[in-house]
């Protein structure tokens, strides 16, 4: 489907069993869906994946537009990511990112190449659940090994399935028939993820018996979450708390949405860039002036990065966190560029096709930062990594469903490569030259991944 709108126009339409879809890679007809006609399209259709892994479409991710949807997006805008509560947070993302460069030290100092996969996976997923549940799954204060290792397993399959284009959801005697097991596989993922997070739950509910005036800055997600009034019904009367299945539904989203978006996008980075020698030397002297070599990198400092932050910007032009948005689906008829859309039409926009769309880019396949420096030379400009007026890249999306989690990922994103670069030398494996890094890629699922793990040496 990626590569329809290279052989068929900017918009197409396809009919995949019994549903009505359309993809587009053209930033003029990405600004209409997501902002003009922002009120038609920011639905979700109702999948066998929502139904199953998201408690009936409950959560904010995957719900379809409606009050429950602007009620649980209310509480992460209002309650989970504001500034106030992510500041709350910095102590622990410096630590993570303070163990990040030991991790990569202690491996190197044993001459073993750095696993980078298992590396960024790792911070990333720690900085997420320490926010989230207020445990660190990996490294020394970690959940335990066994725990870990199951949650881990889980969320990963949890990430396939959400992510598997299931035929059931387009051709009904397909889901009868069920032929790999799909929707089977649907249900037991969602009894073991449910038994983790219940287990979560009843943890904090313990902690909060123990001791119920827990301090505003120590509060973790789930305490918050545990801690607000539940959903009006109409009669005036709110419930004294939030569902626990509400509750469930908000850590799932968050733990997929955060985690292994920002992991695969510092994956991508860390290849691209060990695979341009020029381009890693240019980050370290833009950190030698920045930051110097007597302290190490803070959050402070990562706006005025900006050159890493184009080499973020360009990342997300060649490797978005998904090929694909989440798919939306419009409420009602519409027209696109006089084309009837019909309601309940599938849309799939096309990130990957739009960074790679040789109608706006100029060399599609060169990974060049340099592309995205402010024009003339302006120093006092930001480089923002988000969608500009031009919507040329999309790494956040944008209109009601754009990512209520970006400035985080982007603090996340930033802060891992700082360190990496600012901290040590990379370059391939013995035997492997930087040109024959392999970034093709395979999108089969929601989450682009590499090829391979990628494993490299450092010089300290
Ligand atoms: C580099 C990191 C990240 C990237 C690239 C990313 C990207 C995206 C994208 C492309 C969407 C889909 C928007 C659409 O369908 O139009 C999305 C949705 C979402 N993201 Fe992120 N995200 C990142 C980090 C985070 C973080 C850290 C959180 C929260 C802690 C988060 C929470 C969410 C949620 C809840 C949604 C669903 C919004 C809705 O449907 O209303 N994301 N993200």
């Amino acid at each position: 489907m990626a590569s329809f709108c290279d052989k068929y126009g900017p918009l197409v339409y396809l009919r995949l069993g019994n549903v009505d879809a359309i993809t587009t890679n053209d930033p003029e007809i990405i600004r209409e869906i997501l902002v003009q006609q922002d009120d038609v399209f920011a639905s979700r259709p109702r999948t066998l994946a929502a139904v199953h892994l998201a408690y009936g479409c409950g959560d904010v991710a995957l719900a379809p537009l409606g009050p429950k949807w602007k009620r649980m997006r209310r509480i992460c805008m209002e309650h989970l990511l504001t500034t106030k509560r992510l500041e709350s947070f910095a102590k622990h993302r410096t630590d993570e990112a303070q163990s990040l460069v030991k991790d990569v030290w202690a491996q190197a100092e044993k001459g073993q190449t750095v696993n980078l996969r298992e590396i960024l996976g790792g911070f990333s997923m720690n900085n997420v659940t320490r926010m989230l549940l207020g445990k660190q799954y990996f490294g020394l204060e970690s959940a335990g090994p066994q725990e870990a290792m199951e949650f881990m397993h889980v969320t990963h399959e949890l990430f396939w399935l959400l992510g598997v284009i299931y035929l059931g959801d387009y051709l009904p005697l397909w889901r009868w028939i069920d032929p790999y097991g799909c929707e089977k596989k649907m249900r037991q993922v969602e009894k073991r993820i449910d038994y983790f997070h219940m287990k979560i739950i009843e943890e904090h509910r313990k902690k909060k018996g123990k001791n119920d005036n827990i301090d505003e800055g120590e509060m973790d997600f789930v305490d918050v979450l545990l801690s607000l009034p539940g959903e009006d019904e109409g009669d005036g009367n709110g419930k004294q708390h939030m569902d626990d299945a509400e509750i469930k539904a908000l850590i799932q989203d968050m733990i997929a949405a955060a985690s292994d978006t920002s992991a695969v996008t510092n994956e991508w980075a860390m290849a691209e860039v060990i695979r341009h020698p020029r381009v890693l030397k240019k980050i370290q002297e833009e950190l030698d002036v920045v930051v110097g070599s007597d302290r190490m990198v803070t959050e402070s400092d990562l706006i005025h990065l900006k050159y890493l932050r184009c080499v973020v910007r360009e990342t997300f032009r060649m490797h978005p966190a998904g090929p694909f948005l989440i798919p939306h689906e419009s409420m009602r008829a519409t027209k696109i560029n006089g084309y009837y859309i019909p309601a309940k039409t599938r849309v799939f926009i096309n990130t990957h096709g739009l960074g790679r769309n040789a109608k706006i880019w100029d060399n599609i396949d060169e990974f060049r930062p340099e592309r995205h420096l402010p024009p003339n030379g302006d120093d006092n400009s930001r480089v923002e990594i988000s969608h500009g007026p031009d919507f040329k890249i999309l790494p956040f999306s944008a209109g009601k469903r754009k990512c209520p989690g970006a400035p985080l990922g982007v603090k996340l994103v930033l802060m891992a490569l700082a360190r990496l670069f600012h901290c040590y030398n990379w370059s391939p494996p013995d035997g492997i030259r930087p040109q024959d890094i392999d970034t093709t890629e395979f999108n089969i699922f929601l989450v682009t991944l590499g090829k391979s793990n990628m494993k490299l040496r450092i010089e300290a």
